[in-house]
């Protein structure tokens, strides 16, 4: 079932529904759609990693409706309530040490001693989540690997007749998942680059935050730093200086690279070369450019700073081209 945000006391309804009843509904978020379902349930937990196709050694984030409700599952030390309360609602993912009397299921968690915790910014999300009085696990509600749905639309193609409800709220205002940092005894972490950028962290923790090592994909103690994710159907070229004729180009700024008149379709990013923008278009070019089935899809130069460290993260891990199925 569709059910659209212009009507929100209706959408509200769907969402309780469903979710009361251990069921799975699809929400935007102001990051990307999440594949929500009550992360105190277990059947309801196992079916998300079933519909995703998502390896069980990955966990899935709690988002509550506040600190409060944060509290109640995660240990917060000095760092998480700094940054709590400069970025919460947002695109913040705080990993915490978790309580033992939490709820939250083991599955959810994936066996974890820790807890990834986010307050979403989106209020519709937020406001089902303290009517339901229980945190929702939700990854993005794609399968797994893939590139993340910013539209309802996108869910609808990828796993909507696998679910109970879609939200429809349009297009998400960021366009890239949330920032996750954990938050650790000897320090503060950067798990995934995303839609906070680290500097903002730093500046609100007063010192340097140390980005965790590649791991390879086989270990389940690195979850979610998967090489190959985010994934599109065609090969994907990074840094492209030129461009082969029968590709797909992934334009940034004004100028296209050299043989782009015989590229199958060029997308901009953002004409201006803005990143914010560019955030915002990113997994939408990347489905619309995938559908026309190039040979490959070259991406122009992106810079790294800001936004584009999460950017350019993304492309990166979609550009490496498919091995081995991970444990
Ligand atoms: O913006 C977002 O974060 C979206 C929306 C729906 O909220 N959600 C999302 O979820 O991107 P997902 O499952 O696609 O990504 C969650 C990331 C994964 O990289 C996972 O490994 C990591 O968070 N994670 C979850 N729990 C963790 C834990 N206890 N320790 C370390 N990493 C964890
Ligand atoms: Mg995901």
């Amino acid at each position: 079932m569709v059910s659209a945000l212009g009507q929100p006391e209706e959408a509200e309804r769907h969402a309780l529904q469903t979710l009361h009843t251990g069921g799975l509904a699809a929400m935007p978020t102001e990051t990307v759609y999440g594949l929500f379902g009550d992360a105190t349930r277990a059947g309801t937990v196992a079916r998300i990693f079933e519909v995703k196709g998502r390896p069980r050694f990955n966990p899935l984030i709690a988002h509550v409706a506040d600190e409060a409700m944060a509290r109640a599952h995660g240990v917060f030390d000095e760092r998480a309530a700094r940054l709590a309360a400069a970025f919460w609602p947002g695109p913040l993912t705080i990993v915490l040490e978790r309580r033992t009397e939490s709820r939250i299921c083991d599955l959810a968690t994936a066996g974890l001693e820790t807890v990834a915790l986010r307050v979403p910014g989106a209020g519709f999300v937020r406001r089902v989540i303290a009517k339901l009085g229980a945190p929702l696990a939700g990854p993005s509600a794609n399968p797994s690997g893939r590139v993340s749905p910013t539209n309802a639309a996108a869910v609808m193609s990828d796993i909507g007749d696998q679910i109970d409800l879609v939200v429809d709220g349009g297009p998400c205002a960021l366009g890239l998942e949330s920032t996750v940092i954990a938050c650790t005894p000897e320090g503060a972490f950067l798990l995934r680059p995303g839609g906070l950028p680290k500097l903002e962290i730093e500046d609100v923790l007063g010192e340097a935050v140390a980005r965790t090592h590649e791991v390879d994909d086989t270990q389940p103690r690195s979850p979610g730093m998967l090489k190959r994710h985010y994934a599109t159907e065609a090969p994907i070229r990074l840094d492209a200086r030129k461009v082969e004729p029968g590709e797909a180009v992934l334009a940034f700024g004004r100028d296209l690279p050299p043989g782009s008149d015989r590229a199958s379709r060029i997308l901009n990013l953002s004409v201006e070369g803005d990143l914010t923008e560019a955030a915002a278009h990113l997994y939408a070019h990347l489905r619309a450019l995938d559908a026309s089935e190039p040979t490959a899809i070259a991406v122009a130069p992106i810079p790294s700073g800001g936004l584009g460290e999460a950017i350019t993260d993304r492309l990166r891990r979609a550009a490496v081209p498919p091995g081995p199925e991970p444990m």
